[in-house]
């Protein structure tokens, strides 16, 4: 695996360690629904805010992520809750299209929180969701959030990258996937992935720069 130096550095890694955890995660674990949730996988983990608050409550938590120094940091933070050896196994450097070391089905919530758009390709980004709907379980979560194209982290924009669909460079991590509300339904839905409720279009101003995010949850249809 190729590492990418922007999210090994170790300024980076803290700021994401020091983030409280999701906001959407944390409501969803306070509500009735978060007694249905035994298992669940982290895809993208970084500092590990939200692998923790999931081990935290009990729930058997998985994690991924392709920084090594990502991966150590989270490990490390679940040292607190779960022994070295069982950390090491469950938190993961992996790519987000290499699910296979996970079972069909085998997820009650899968967490996609500022992930998916760090696919560095229109097919990598395919696979990535098609791994997601393989592990969830029937009526599984997915929480998501993803940026769209009217993202702009540095205040000067994002360019298409041509014959590449819905990539972009300009983000200081690399090229991006973006993609509007209305097309990540329509990627979503026929692999199985419906929204719960209408996703919510969230922006917010920081840095000089603007995040536009698709952020919701969605069920695990029938097979
Ligand atoms: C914006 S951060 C994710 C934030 C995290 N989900 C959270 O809510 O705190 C992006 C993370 O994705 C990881 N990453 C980037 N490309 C990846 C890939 N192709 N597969 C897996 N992880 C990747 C980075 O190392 C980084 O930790």
């Amino acid at each position: 695996m190729d590492p990418n130096p922007f999210w090994e550095q170790p300024d980076i890694v803290r700021d994401f360690a020091d983030r409280a955890p999701d906001v959407r995660l944390v409501a969803l674990l306070e509500s009735p629904a978060a007694r249905d949730i035994r298992r669940a996988l982290d895809i993208g983990c970084a500092g590990g805010r939200n692998t923790v608050l999931l081990a935290q409550h009990g729930i058997e938590v998985h994690a991924l992520d392709a920084a090594r120094a990502m991966v150590a940091e989270t490990r490390r933070r679940l040292h607190a809750t779960l022994d070295e050896g069982t950390a090491a196994t469950r938190v993961q450097q992996r790519r987000m299209d290499e699910l296979d070391c996970y079972p069909d089905a085998h997820f009650d919530l899968v967490l996609a929180l500022g992930i998916w758009h760090s696919a560095g390709s229109w097919a990598e980004w395919q696979r990535a969701v098609a791994e997601a709907a393989r592990v969830l379980a029937v009526r599984g979560r997915l929480l998501l959030s993803h940026f769209t194209p009217r993202t702009e982290l540095t205040g000067c924009g994002v360019q298409a990258v041509p014959g590449e669909p819905h990539t972009y460079e300009g983000f200081e991590s690399g090229r991006a996937v973006l993609l509007e509300r209305a097309e990540i339904v329509s990627e979503l839905r026929p692999i199985g992935l419906e929204p719960i409720r209408p996703l919510e279009v969230l922006t917010t101003e920081k840095d000089g720069g603007r995040r536009v995010s698709v952020t919701g949850e969605l069920v695990r249809r029938e097979r």
